[in-house]
This record gives structure tokens, C-alpha cells and sequence, in this order.
């Protein structure tokens, strides 16, 4: 696959971070977020799909984070946007968010994109939609979404499609997600906004037990398999399995989420996306952890 990131990504995050104004010792996106922790059982389904371990074994210890997606650990947990949640399941980390498809397809698309909605500009965001029409389905999208009750209540989506790899070494691409066993109607603005800014994060304890079936959404012939910018027409979802999440103690030692992080019977997305984001993530979590060196005027 080709990368156009020959930095390893540290110049995009250097980039995230002066588009949004987040600080690079921290989670330059999604930085306010909650732990929780729990394990996956799977369905029976999932077996003949996939011959990854996770599908084979009677029940995996889960790492998960949930979070809000805005830079700024001073915003809001009630303001438009979308939340995330990353899970480690054994050998697999899904790093997924609460709308179906994404803005761009690659890194330095998403740098334009955040320049874009983050300047004062109001000929910005019209300008960005007209160089990357592709990118009006999720911004739709997300103009349209409701503040949420809890983290535990939505459904979260991998808009990338990975690679389900069956025991004759067949391969169905399938979109996964997360969808809530318990989903909660949304809040209305007025009411989030009375809320405490991080009543997501600080509610979240209160929420748990919460379980989440992993879903495989297969697409139609005519659907854009490798594009995470178009909604498919496919209608046919396979269930993966169980999450049962029951504590929200933070882990020990944080998992390095990453979005190339998969088991054997599951490859990789061949989106431009995914690669980029494996790269911008290791790079964003080197400068937070001091493994990088921030280059001085960076530093706020
Ligand atoms: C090129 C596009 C993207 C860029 C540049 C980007 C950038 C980032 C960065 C810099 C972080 C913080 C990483 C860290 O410090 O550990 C992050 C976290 C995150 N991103 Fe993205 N992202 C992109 C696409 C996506 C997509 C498509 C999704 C969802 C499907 C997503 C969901 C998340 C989530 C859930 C987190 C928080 C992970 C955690 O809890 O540790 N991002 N992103």
C-alpha cells in the first residue's frame, strides 16, 4: 500500500495539533475520555467468518476507552460532535466512532478538514466541501447528531472495512461496530448544555454493567467497499459477539491503541485512512509520552 507519510506521521500530528490548537503532551483528539474494562464472548457466527483467536476463544479480557471527540479538554461532553470509544480485545484494537462514515480518506485530507472547521472563516467550510464533495455525507451527519445520554447508549462504528478471513482462507469485507444492547434516546441541547461539561465521562461509572454486541456489516456488490467516506446499501449485519463492560478502574499501563493492530483472520483495511491513522496515532502518542522530542515552537 502506498504511504504518503514518509515522517511517520509526526508532521501530520504536529499538523492536528496547530489546526486545532491542542496541545501536544496531551490526546491532540478525543483527550477527555473514561476507562472501563470487561470481556468478550463470542457468537457462534463469528467462528465461521473469521479464524481469529478472539472468535475461537470462550472469553477475552477487554480494555476499553471511551471518549469525547474534541480537542480541547475544557469543551463540552453535550456539544455537536461524535464520541469514540477504542477497545483492545485480545489480539484486535478497534478504534471507532458514532457515525457510520468518516469526512476524508486519507491524512492530509483530514489536516485541510481541520484547518477547515476550525477556522473563524466562514468561506472555509464551504471552500473545503468543494474541493472534497466526499466529505458532505459525514459532515451531514454529524450537523444532524443530538448530544447523547450516555457513552453507553450509542452505537460506534469502524467506517473502515476489514478483512474476515474463513478457515479455506476466503476473505468477506465487513464494516464493524459496536451497537448498545440497551440504547438511550438523545439529550436535547438546552438539557445537555445544564449538564456538568464532562457528565459523559464522570456519569460513565454509574452506567456499568453495559453490554455491546460487534456486529459485521457486509456490503452490497454496488457498494464503495474500500472508500470510509460513502454509506454502503448493504442491509445484511452477522453478529460477532458480546461485550460485557463492568469496571471503569484506568488500566494499569494504557494500550497503544492502534488501527493496524489485528489478529490473524482479520487483515487490513486497504483504505488510505487506516495506514495513516496507525502512523499519526504512534506519532501523537510519542510526543505525549516523551518518546518524541516536541520541536520548540510547538510547545504551548
Ligand atoms: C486521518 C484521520 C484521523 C486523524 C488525523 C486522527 C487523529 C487522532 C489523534 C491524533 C488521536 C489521539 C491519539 C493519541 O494521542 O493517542 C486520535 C484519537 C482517536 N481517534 Fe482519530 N483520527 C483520525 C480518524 C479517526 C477515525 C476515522 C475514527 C473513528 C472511526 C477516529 C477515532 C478516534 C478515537 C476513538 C480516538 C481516541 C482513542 C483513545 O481513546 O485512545 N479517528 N485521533
Amino acid at each position: 500500500m502506498n504511504s504518503n507519510l514518509d515522517d511517520g506521521g509526526a508532521r501530520l500530528a504536529e499538523q492536528v495539533a496547530a489546526a486545532t490548537g491542542a496541545n501536544l503532551r496531551q490526546r491532540l483528539l478525543h483527550a477527555r475520555g473514561g476507562w472501563a474494562a470487561g470481556e468478550f464472548i463470542p457468537d457462534p457466527l463469528a467462528a465461521q467468518l473469521s479464524t481469529a483467536t478472539v472468535f475461537a476463544t470462550p472469553r477475552t479480557p477487554v480494555t476499553a476507552r471511551f471518549s469525547s471527540t474534541l480537542g480541547d479538554l475544557d469543551g463540552h461532553d453535550g456539544n455537536p460532535g461524535d464520541h469514540g470509544l477504542a477497545t483492545r480485545v485480545g489480539g484486535l484494537d478497534l478504534i471507532m466512532f458514532t457515525l457510520p462514515v468518516f469526512f476524508v480518506r486519507n491524512g492530509p485530507d483530514m489536516i485541510a478538514f481541520l484547518r477547515a472547521t476550525n477556522s473563524d472563516d466562514p468561506a472555509a467550510v464551504p471552500q473545503f466541501l468543494r474541493d472534497h464533495p466526499e466529505a458532505a455525507t459525514a459532515l451531514g451527519l454529524a450537523e444532524q447528531s443530538s448530544p447523547i445520554t450516555s457513552f453507553t447508549g450509542v452505537t460506534y462504528h469502524s467506517v473502515h472495512a476489514f478483512g474476515l478471513v474463513d478457515a479455506t482462507g476466503s476473505t468477506r469485507w465487513a464494516r464493524l461496530s459496536w451497537r448498545p444492547l440497551r440504547p438511550l434516546p438523545a439529550l436535547d441541547p438546552v438539557s445537555a448544555q445544564a449538564m456538568p461539561r464532562d457528565y459523559l465521562v464522570a456519569d460513565l461509572s454509574n452506567r456499568l454493567p453495559a453490554r455491546f454486541e460487534l456486529t459485521a456489516h457486509l456490503p452490497d456488490r454496488t457498494d464503495e467497499v474500500h472508500d470510509p467516506t460513502q454509506l454502503w446499501q448493504g442491509k445484511e449485519t452477522v453478529p460477532l459477539g458480546t461485550l460485557t463492560l463492568t469496571g471503569s478502574e484506568s488500566p494499569s499501563a494504557e494500550p497503544d491503541f492502534d488501527t493496524l493492530r489485528l489478529p490473524e483472520g482479520i487483515t487490513a483495511p486497504q483504505d488510505q485512512l487506516s495506514e495513516d491513522r496507525s502512523r499519526i496515532y504512534d506519532a501523537a502518542r510519542g510526543y505525549r509520552t516523551g518518546r518524541l522530542e516536541i520541536p520548540s515552537p510547538a510547545i504551548r
